[in-house]
């Protein structure tokens, strides 16, 4: 009886405080972006209200989907926007809700750049990127809508697509986020400046690894002046090769980076893990980020595969100090509970992560205290 109880009363690594910046988090079990396609006409809606305050718990960190930063950011149906004062409105009854219940929220600032089609551009126009190659069918996912060939920034531009993003964080802190997250990861525009296989370019934002390090880095700059380095955030994903974004030399190009972040002061650089591997009939996680939680000086946030017992680990080890979680906390509302618990999980529905429907698939996965 007496180890059960001491077993129960065990606190797991996980679930210990860790205090990232000015915020005082009570556990390291952050939620993943995730894009969810339920905002019409690019505009957050109501149902997005339920939908983060169910995920919220006190003093836990949410990221929210990938928010475009202007009208030529998108390249999947209705995802929302953070570039019009009617967006900044709509953000703003998720904020407060999810304030409510206590948890901080950051908005994931995103540009597709060419993951994107002419019928997704205003006036039909070319999605933009670093090149004016087309991501080829074949590296496309399944099913996934075919995209257009872009159309190549001019060196000119390029100051202004940066003030897209210094504006749009400008906009998230009106409505009133805690700070915003940049998403340098999985293909979009900023990771197509950064990889060899995307970027080739012949002005001073391509060839070396730090040319193609010079588009993040003012993003990252613009947006801290703008907001201060204390509520900025990057998601990168050097070992992946998502929408045929990857590098010949992953770990210098993201060692790179992450000295850039460092100039800036940011607050944290949350960083995917390659693809799972199959080792000996299960998969695994190849843990290949050490080298850059060990370079980075802020928060060290890692994702991708990860469970409670991965989780454990990594924290135990110190290879990280919060782990975000995206297909498990999409299914599961209250997932540091049932961490907590060790309960079991629900099973996430595929069929339903990029529906439009505004609760099946969104807000209808039940948490421990509805099923009992
Ligand atoms: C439905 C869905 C939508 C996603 N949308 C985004 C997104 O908007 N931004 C982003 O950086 N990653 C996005 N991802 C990737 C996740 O954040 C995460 O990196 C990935 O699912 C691996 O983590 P997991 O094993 O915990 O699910 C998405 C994943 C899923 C399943």
């Amino acid at each position: 009886m007496e180890t059960i109880v001491a077993q129960r009363m065990e606190t797991i690594p996980l679930l210990t405080p860790y205090k990232m910046g000015k915020f005082d988090l009570p556990h390291r079990i952050a939620m993943a972006p995730m894009t969810r396609c339920r905002s019409y006409g690019n505009v957050p809606q109501p149902h997005a209200v339920l939908y983060y305050s169910q995920r919220a718990t006190n003093g836990g960190l949410l990221i929210t989907e990938a928010t475009g930063v202007s009208d030529t950011a998108q390249g999947y149906p209705e995802t929302p926007g953070v570039w019009t004062k009617e967006q900044v409105e709509a953000w703003r009854p998720i904020v407060d809700a999810v304030h409510a219940k206590g948890a901080v929220l950051f908005c994931q600032l995103w540009h597709g750049g060419r993951v994107s089609h002419n019928g997704y551009q205003p006036n039909g126009q070319d999605p933009i990127s670093s090149s004016d190659k087309q991501i080829p069918m074949e590296a496309l996912p399944e099913g996934n809508e075919v995209y257009s060939r872009p159309r190549r920034l001019s060196t000119e531009e390029i100051p202004e697509i940066v003030d897209w993003f210094r504006a749009a964080a400008r906009n998230a802190i009106e409505a009133g986020f805690d700070g915003v997250e940049i998403h340098g990861a999985n293909g979009y525009l900023v990771e197509q400046f950064l990889k060899d296989s995307c970027n080739d370019r012949i002005d001073e934002y391509g060839g070396s690894i730090a040319n193609r390090c010079r588009f993040a880095s003012e993003v990252v700059e613009a947006v801290a002046d703008e907001i201060g380095a204390d509520r900025v955030g990057i998601r990168l994903s050097p070992f992946l090769d998502f929408m045929d974004c990857w590098d010949s030399e992953p770990e210098a190009l993201a060692l790179h980076v992450v000295e850039e972040l460092n100039k800036h002061g940011i607050l944290y650089c949350h960083m995917l893990e390659p693809r799972m591997e199959m080792v000996e009939g299960k998969l695994k996680i190849p843990h290949k980020l050490l080298p850059m939680r060990k370079a980075f000086k802020g928060t060290f946030i890692v994702a991708g595969g990860y469970d409670r017992e991965e989780g454990n680990k990594v924290v135990d080890e110190d290879y990280a100090d919060l782990v975000a979680y995206a297909r498990h906390f999409l299914a599961n509302p209250d997932l540091p509970k049932r961490f907590e618990l060790d309960a079991a999980l629900n099973k996430y529905d595929r069929n339903t992560f990029y529906t439009q429907d505004p609760v099946v698939g969104y807000t209808d996965y039940p948490s421990l205290e509805d099923s009992s």
